[in-house]
Formats: structure tokens, C-alpha cells, sequence
């Protein structure tokens, strides 16, 4: 593959996540961005740590399938590799419920398109499957460095307005909450309070 002349986000948290898969463009934009603010690498580790436990309960419930949205990148801790049983074709789409795996994405999209797409995956997707999403807050708003570098399209969020984009989708009784606070498998990481995430099912029958 040609070496890229922009960087991407996705290959960002790649080198911040200790993968493979950046290159040297990714690896200088990651570099000013924690310069203008410093515990990327801290907040998207616990990102990543919050999919790993998001995927793992769901394939727990016995969910086999996942509909993953956003590059396949950063490929370290992703979903084939929480669930590698689950990675195969499995027939009966719209039939079998689902995993859908929706993070690093809401806070590229506007209200509407947001809000519209999660409702038409509602309606796609089987009764008993699950929705993990993850919400940026407004933390980057004291770091107007690096919320430039971030781009027009990106949306941060109070946390009021996170539940209302959700729809029809049920959030567990976990809610939506600091990532590093979602089922915490000891003391949640001390990190801040940059992304929220949650758990919603759609009720089976
Ligand atoms: C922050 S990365 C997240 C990557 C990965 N899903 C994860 O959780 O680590 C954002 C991803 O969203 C994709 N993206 C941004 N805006 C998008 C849009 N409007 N439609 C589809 N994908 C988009 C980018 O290409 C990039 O792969």
C-alpha cells in the first residue's frame, strides 16, 4: 500500500493503542495532537478496554454475529479479536440477533444523521441484539488546540443529550457513563471523563 499523506484517526489511536498499522504521517499528527492534549494514549486505552467488555458481554448472552462500523483499524483489542468465534458468516441476518458495534463514530455525525441511523439499525437489526456506542463529552472544549485539530465534523456532547440519540434502544441498567466506569473489571482507569459509553438492547419479543 502507497504510503498516505494525511493522517487518519483511526491509525492515531492505532500507535496510541501500541498496534501496527500507522504510518509515519499518523505517528506526527498523533504527536502534536498530545501536545495540545496529553492523555490520548490513556483515554483511548480505555476506550478500547470498554469494547473489549461491551463485546465480551454480549457474546456472553450468546450473540454471534457483529456489525462493525468504522475501519477495521485500530485492529489490536477489536472485535475479532475479544470474540474470534463470532467473526465467521453467519446466515439468518435480520433474523439472529446481532452485536452492533458503533464506536468512534457519533462524534463525526450530526443530531439527525445520528439519531436516524440508530433507529434504522434498530429496525434492521433481530429482537435480543445490542447496540455499544460510544459519545464524545465536551472535555476537549477546554483544549481549543486540539479541538481544532480535530476538524469541522467532529461534535462534542453534554451528557444530557446522549440518552435522547439512542431512540428506541434500551440502555442497560449501566446507563451511559464515563468509559473507565462501564462494568469496571477492578478500579476503573484514572482517566478523564472524555468518552461515555453504553450498552442498549433491543427487548427481544
Ligand atoms: C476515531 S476513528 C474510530 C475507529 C474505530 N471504530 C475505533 O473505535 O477505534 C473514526 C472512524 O470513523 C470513520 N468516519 C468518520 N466519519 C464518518 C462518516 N461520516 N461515515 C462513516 N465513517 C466515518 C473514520 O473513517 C474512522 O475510521
Amino acid at each position: 500500500m502507497a504510503e498516505p499523506d494525511r493522517p487518519s484517526t483511526a491509525r492515531m489511536i492505532d500507535y496510541w493503542l501500541g498496534g501496527v498499522h500507522h504510518h509515519p504521517v499518523d505517528v506526527a499528527a498523533a504527536g502534536a495532537f498530545e501536545g495540545a492534549y496529553g492523555p490520548c494514549a490513556a483515554i483511548f486505552r480505555a476506550l478500547r478496554d470498554f469494547l473489549g467488555r461491551a463485546v465480551a458481554t454480549i457474546a456472553d448472552a450468546g450473540v454471534d454475529g457483529f456489525l462493525v462500523f468504522g475501519a477495521g483499524v485500530p485492529t489490536c483489542g477489536n472485535v475479532h479479536e475479544v470474540a474470534p468465534d463470532a467473526t465467521g458468516f453467519v446466515p439468518g441476518w435480520g433474523r439472529r440477533p446481532v452485536g452492533v458495534i458503533f464506536l468512534g463514530l457519533a462524534a463525526f455525525l450530526d443530531d439527525d444523521t445520528l439519531a436516524r441511523t440508530l433507529d434504522e439499525l434498530y429496525e434492521a437489526v433481530a429482537p435480543g441484539s445490542f447496540l455499544a456506542i460510544d459519545f464524545d463529552s465536551e472535555e476537549l472544549a477546554a483544549y481549543p488546540e486540539a479541538l481544532a485539530m480535530m476538524g469541522p465534523a467532529f461534535r462534542m456532547r453534554a451528557p444530557a443529550r446522549f440518552g435522547p440519540l439512542l431512540g428506541r434502544w434500551q440502555p442497560t441498567p449501566d446507563g451511559i457513563v464515563p468509559v473507565a466506569r462501564w462494568r469496571p473489571a477492578g478500579v476503573p482507569a484514572p482517566v478523564p471523563d472524555a468518552f461515555y459509553g453504553a450498552l442498549a438492547v433491543k427487548p427481544a419479543g
